[in-house]
């Protein structure tokens, strides 16, 4: 995906996987937000970190497919989940309870943290990252094609962002290369269990890493997320 077009799906694999991407100031910077929707095996859509939905993105959207669920992967990434569950009243909401404790209207169908969305979607597999309580992220694993899915598991700049952000990132270390967020850096509460999940996802075939602020990641995703966090003393 090069430049920015806000509202547009572009599809990232066929008939499986589309994703947008949308403008968000955050902390005096303005990232691009990516919105995932993946088509799950019962043919229905999964919609991961949603933006507020536009008419325009709704349109695309039901010309794929109907959404099953929505998911918010941390506890940062909530704002536009009430306003998407009110365009699709049918889907189920899958969030950690941390992000409701932020949003109170943020309702939540079922806990991120729980066993029950990986029973009735057995495609996925989830896997928490420990140890980093503030950001109570949780990435979600697409077996039928051997994608990982995070929000601010690690975040680039590029020359397609605002430059704000490329401003800020060439004095973060996150220009051109992938990081830890700065404001996560000094947020990891237990090292030892953020490292035992990421060892947790090296058994993995990961053909592409997809995250909210920054390129697709389709070289080397695992070694990217593994660099970004040794650098932050998790190995
Ligand atoms: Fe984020």
């Amino acid at each position: 995906m090069r430049a920015m077009q806000p509202d547009v799906l572009s599809e990232i694999v066929d008939g499986r996987i589309w994703a947008s991407e949308r403008p968000v100031w955050f902390s005096g910077v303005r990232l691009r937000a990516r919105t995932c929707v993946i088509r799950l095996d019962d043919g229905r859509l999964l919609v991961h970190s949603p933006a507020p939905p536009s008419d325009a993105w709704l349109k695309q959207v039901a010309a794929i497919g109907e959404v099953s669920w929505l998911v918010v992967p941390n506890c940062f990434h909530h704002l536009g989940t009430p306003a998407a569950a009110a365009a699709f009243p049918a889907a189920k909401i899958l969030a950690p309870r941390s992000a409701a404790a932020k949003n109170p209207v943020l309702r939540i169908d079922v806990d991120l943290h729980d066993s029950t969305f990986t029973k009735g979607v057995p495609e996925m597999a989830l896997f928490p990252l420990e140890g980093v309580p503030f950001l109570d992220e949780t990435l979600l694993y697409h077996r039928p094609t051997q994608t990982l899915f995070g929000a601010d598991v690690v975040l680039r700049a590029d020359e397609n962002d605002h430059w704000t952000w490329r401003f800020a990132a060439r004095i973060t270390g996150c220009s051109k290369r992938w990081s830890v967020p700065p404001d996560v850096r000094k947020k990891v509460t237990d090292k030892a269990a953020a490292s035992r999940s990421l060892r947790a996802l090296q058994g993995l075939a990961i053909q592409r890493l997809m995250v909210a602020h920054g390129n697709v990641i389709d070289d080397q995703p695992l070694a990217r997320l593994t660099e970004a966090w040794r650098e932050v003393g998790v190995e």
